[in-house]
């Protein structure tokens, strides 16, 4: 349970993250976050969780991502922990919370786990259910559309080996990046409730992809 005291701290929290991403680019934009912390919240009622804690790590998981500070990935736990002990929480919460946020990152499906919690599997799941399903499907095209990318292009393959640096410069179509990574994430869930709303979300996927062939060749 919530006391009112925590549920006071996650609201200026929430301020917080909203003034800070003001013009933050689409795709780690308030919304997002707004997104991932209500999908947070519906995955921690199914699995016995610290709530303040799954809570403060969705709302500050992206407040300075490393890909937007060149690279430098201690911004991130370093703002949040700043913030929350301006707040006055209790310092094992503050710690729990910046090792979430270090450790959330997909990049490129390559990934060191220094650390593990019920709480950072469930914002995990959280943040990867925001990249799959009709949500999913609109921030890769509007991400696609923003890097000026093709669609979808038939003569190039997806390419399910890239490194770090690869994955960031590549210039493949939007279509590419489902097989890259998002029909991926259905399992790579960490938790049961996180796994049943994923399999919705990718069976979205799949039939919006069938869709999609089907109308390339007019035939539907
Ligand atoms: P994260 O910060 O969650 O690791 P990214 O910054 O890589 O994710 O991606 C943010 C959003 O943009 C996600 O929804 C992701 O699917 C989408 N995206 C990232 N790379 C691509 C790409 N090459 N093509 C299309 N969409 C992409
Ligand atoms: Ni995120």
């Amino acid at each position: 349970m919530i006391s009112d005291k925590q549920q006071l701290i996650i609201e200026k929290t929430a301020e917080f993250v909203k003034a800070t991403l003001h013009n933050a680019e689409g795709g780690h934009d308030w919304f997002h976050i707004y997104r991932v912390w209500k999908n947070a919240m519906t995955l921690a009622k199914e699995e016995a969780a610290d709530l303040f804690v799954v809570q403060l790590a969705a709302l500050l998981h992206d407040i300075a991502d490393a890909k937007f500070h060149n690279g430098d990935d201690s911004i991130g736990p370093a703002t949040a922990g700043k913030f929350l002990a301006k707040e006055d929480v209790d310092s094992n919460v503050i710690v729990h919370v910046q090792n979430i946020i270090a450790n959330i990152s997909f990049k490129g499906g390559k990934h060191l786990l220094e650390f593990s919690s019920k709480e950072l599997d469930i914002v995990q799941d959280a943040d990867r259910l925001d990249a799959i399903g009709a949500i999913g499907i609109a921030r890769a095209f509007s991400y696609g559309g923003f890097k000026n990318r093709r669609m979808y292009d038939p003569e190039i393959q997806p390419d399910l080996h890239m490194d770090k640096e690869r994955y960031r410069n590549s210039q493949a179509p939007t279509i590419n990046h489902f097989y890259e990574k998002l029909l991926l994430l259905k399992d790579r869930m960490n938790t049961a409730a996180g796994r049943k709303m994923a399999e919705q979300r990718h069976a979205f996927m799949e039939h919006y992809l069938d869709q999609f062939y089907l109308e390339w060749e007019g035939l539907q």
